[in-house]
């Protein structure tokens, strides 16, 4: 059984004391759970402060973005290294945030995917259709795109360390989640493309989280889908106790054995 994991994604909030603050309220809300991967994303000037408090427990720290070589004149920007450096295991990429204000497209986001797997970071990659896209059905289609030029020239080996985060961007910060029935179609055409390109055995391997307007109301409906295997959380991991809440939210659905 694959063990939920449940990121929260701080976005650009928190200076490093008010990092330190929500981080170890989170960590002393989720000591006891041991089933659910647990990661927090604060911003590249949290980090330090952030390590220093999850060091010794099983917390990891994730970063939200870096670029895709381990040093250079890349003015602004933050490499690998430096982010391994401060404790980071993870790294989100491609976000729509990430897309939308930053131009980021897919070949740039696969360039990055390289180079986290070669720097032994975890991936989240985010792909999701936007409302306009949702609205003229192309939503598979698109993502469809997305994983294509983005993951789906990866080999097999690498496949399997990468985590992907279906995020609709209707869905992001609006308080409109998608439906569980919604997300699941979307989470089990993902798998799909998975085993059909890498087999069933590798693709069944990947985690697929979502993410957009996950609370602790709606964790327990969207976990419970057999391809919904954790959660990117942005606006209620700013809240100690909402994202303690999802944690256990995830913890249980997995006790209830919905996930192979
Ligand atoms: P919200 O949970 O605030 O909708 O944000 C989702 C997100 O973008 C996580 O990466």
């Amino acid at each position: 059984m694959k063990k939920p994991l449940i990121a929260g994604n701080w976005k650009m909030f928190k200076t490093a004391s008010e990092a330190v603050a929500l981080v170890q309220t989170i960590k002393a809300a989720a000591h006891t759970v041991s089933d659910v991967s647990i990661v927090v994303c604060p911003p590249f000037t949290a980090l330090t402060e952030v390590s220093k408090v999850l060091s010794g427990t099983s917390i990891a720290l994730g970063a939200q973005n870096m670029y895709c070589a381990p040093e250079g004149a890349f003015t602004g920007e933050i490499s690998p290294t430096m982010l391994k450096d401060l404790g980071c295991r993870y790294v989100i990429l491609g976000h729509s945030e990430r897309r939308q204000y930053f131009k980021e497209d897919d070949i740039l986001v696969h360039e990055k995917l390289k180079t986290a797997l070669k720097y032994s970071l975890v991936p989240i990659v985010c792909v999701g259709e936007t409302l306009s896209e949702r609205e003229a059905k192309k939503h598979f289609d698109v993502v469809k795109i997305q994983f294509d030029e983005s993951i789906g020239r990866l080999g097999k080996e690498d496949i399997v360390k990468v985590v992907i985060a279906y995020e609709p961007v209707w869905a992001i910060g609006t308080g409109r989640t998608a439906t569980p029935d919604q997300a699941e179609q979307m989470h089990s055409y993902i798998r799909r493309l998975l085993n059909e390109r890498y087999g069933k055995e590798n693709g069944s391997r990947v985690l697929i989280l979502y993410g957009g307007s996950v609370k602790p109301d709606n964790t327990k409906s969207l976990m419970e889908k057999p391809n919904i295997d954790g959660a990117l959380v942005g606006g209620a991991s700013l809240k100690a106790e909402l994202f303690a809440q999802i944690i256990l939210e995830a913890q249980q659905s997995r006790d209830a054995g919905t996930h192979s």
